[in-house]
């Protein structure tokens, strides 16, 4: 554990210093997008926060897709965006949700709450967004709350649609138990979840041993493996029958067959991660 809070802070000492690098380089940021009409757009740094800068817009554009046609969102529903960054569905939802449905967006990044409260929340009042302090030693390693014990402050049956795009990867088994029973409470009856993972199981296995993995998980035991010795929270796999039973103990199953991803190295992978689409089990 003192390894881990070693690297811990040693990873947030590298993204403190590519922030000011980004920093510095934010007014020529600004002018280009002013020059491509783009000003919506988060600032640099905040983009790169959540992953690649040239996806940024693309995987917002490629997860709307499968809201829609996978999950079959309508305008009038309600959403809840766990791990939500600086806005990048929000960006998009903005144009399809009307007055009748609305977003939350939750995530433990402060500055990026702050930026979608001031740029999104004030023009779009169904959109709201909440700074919830749980700890995650990649992202946020002086969180007060736990994740695994973590109740969001929201009632039961809030929400149609709840989204965790590259959220599960970075938290730990407790962790990913304790949300999937909150994703249960949160969900109306009809609700769905939209989740990526990375899923551990025998024909990833089969191309991890050909080398076709674009991600090497060697580290850990038991439900999950990490790519990073030291810090697990930076990209975390799961074993798919741990997550399959983690979902039958909370009531929850899957809608349609899980959509693999290409990040194992099949060919024929729908996004990069794995996309489940979730439902509530009702009693018969
Ligand atoms: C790879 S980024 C993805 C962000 C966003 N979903 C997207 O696709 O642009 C992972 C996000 O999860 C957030 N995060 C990590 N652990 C979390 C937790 N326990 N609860 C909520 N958000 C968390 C991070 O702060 C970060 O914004």
């Amino acid at each position: 554990m003192a390894q881990n809070m070693k690297a811990a802070r040693l990873i947030n000492l590298l993204r403190s210093s590519r922030n000011l690098a980004l920093l510095a380089l934010s007014p020529f940021d600004y002018l280009s997008r002013v020059l491509n009409d783009k000003t919506d757009l988060p600032p640099l740094h905040l983009r790169r926060y959540v992953g690649p800068l040239q996806s940024f817009e693309s995987s917002g554009a490629e997860f709307m897709s499968y809201l829609r046609l996978i999950a079959d969102l309508q305008p009038e529903e309600r959403v809840f965006d766990i791990g939500c960054g600086c806005g990048q569905m929000a960006l998009h939802l903005k144009d399809y949700l009307n007055e009748k449905g609305g977003y939350v967006g939750a995530d433990i990044h402060r500055a990026s709450i702050k930026w979608c409260q001031k740029k999104l929340s004030s023009r779009w009042r169904n959109f709201q967004f909440a700074h919830i302090d749980v700890r995650n030693l990649a992202y946020n390693p002086r969180g007060i709350h736990h994740a695994e014990a973590y109740r969001f402050p929201y009632e039961d049956h809030s929400f149609d649609l709840i989204l965790l795009k590259s959220v599960f990867t970075h938290m730990r088994p407790p962790e990913v138990d304790n949300y999937l029973g909150e994703i249960a409470r949160l969900l109306k009856s009809k609700g769905r979840c939209v989740a990526t993972f990375f899923l551990l199981n025998e024909e990833q296995a089969m191309l991890a041993r050909d080398g076709r993995n674009s991600l090497r998980f060697e580290h850990g035991e038991g439900a999950w493996r990490y790519v990073h010795e030291h810090s697990p929270e930076s990209a975390a796999a799961y074993d798919e029958s741990y997550v399959m039973e983690s979902l039958a103990q909370h009531g929850l199953a899957l809608k349609e067959p899980i959509y693999y991803g290409r990040w194992s190295g099949r060919s024929n992978g729908l996004s990069y991660q794995d996309v489940l689409l979730l439902e509530k089990i009702t009693q018969a």
